[in-house]
């Protein structure tokens, strides 16, 4: 028996590293998944990575609100309920220094990540039923200021963390919960792109920094990040909500 036995999964930034390892967990335990990214392309090659048959995709931009509702109404109407909702979609935002960081790129990144956990949270729970589960990818830049170069990005995961308290108290009555993960630095492209930008900045290796400061001494590979999403969506965990879960190498102790 799979721990998400005939549970239907939407995970949003589906195509990439933290939702394909993620969903490719789901399928694993017996769900159904929806994936959700930008580019049909990107969907496709991600759907053939995961060799399954219970496996849709559909482009939705997670800041649109009508279209975020739609792809939880059509996974509804493909497999008959809506169980899990993983809030994962995102993007680096801008890397630089607070002098020089614009208006415009704040926002950018405050709606991608902040307006898009929003309306995971706002659209997915008319749709679930008792012991539904939404979760949230923040990140340590979610609950610390940072190196002081991405104030964007660490405002947005900030806001994540408000989001989910603030839905997991107005969903819980009704048996929904709602998390937070926040891993830390992960071995993937998203995060060597940041990692080669910081140390262009700064002169100092930022990678082989990261490996001696972090308590594992290591990057996280994104299926040590899916196992906790998979915890977080499955029954085993149905007496915690509310919670900031942080998925790190020991980086915040
Ligand atoms: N990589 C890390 O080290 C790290 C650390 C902490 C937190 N995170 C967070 O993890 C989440 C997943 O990142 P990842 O590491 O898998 O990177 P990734 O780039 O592989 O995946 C992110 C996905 O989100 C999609 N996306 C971006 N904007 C979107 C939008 N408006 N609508 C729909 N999809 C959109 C991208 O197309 C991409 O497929 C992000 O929220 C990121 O901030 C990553």
């Amino acid at each position: 028996m799979g721990m998400l036995d005939n549970k239907v999964c939407v995970v949003s930034g589906g195509a990439g590293s933290v939702g394909l390892a993620s969903a490719s967990r789901f399928l694993q335990e017996g769900a159904k998944v929806m994936l959700l990214d930008l580019k049909a392309a990107e969907l496709e090659e991600a759907k053939a990575k995961l060799r399954s048959d219970h496996v849709v995709t559909r482009v939705c931009d997670a800041t649109d609100s009508g279209a975020t509702r739609a792809a939880y109404e059509a996974a509804v109407a493909q497999w008959g309920s809506l169980d899990v909702v993983f809030s994962n979609a995102g993007n680096p935002g801008h890397i630089g220094t607070l002098d020089d960081y614009s208006e415009e790129a704040f926002e950018r990144t405050l709606l991608i990540h902040g307006v898009g956990a929003f309306l995971a949270c706002k659209h997915a729970p008319s749709f679930m039923k008792e012991g539904g589960s939404i979760i949230i990818t923040s990140s340590v830049a979610g609950v610390r200021g940072g190196a002081g170069i991405n104030i964007g990005y660490v405002a947005a995961k900030h806001a994540q963390i408000g989001v989910m308290k603030a839905a997991a108290r107005a969903v819980a009555a009704r048996g929904i919960r709602v998390n937070a993960i926040c891993p830390g630095a992960i071995d993937n492209a998203f995060q060597t792109g940041i990692e080669n930008r910081m140390t262009a900045l700064s002169g100092i290796d930022v990678t082989e920094q990261l490996n001696q400061t972090i308590p594992l001494k290591r990057h996280a590979h994104a299926d040590e990040v899916a196992g906790l999403v998979l915890f977080l969506a499955s029954s085993m965990s149905s007496y915690v909500t509310g919670a900031v879960h942080m998925v790190d190498g020991g980086m915040m102790s």
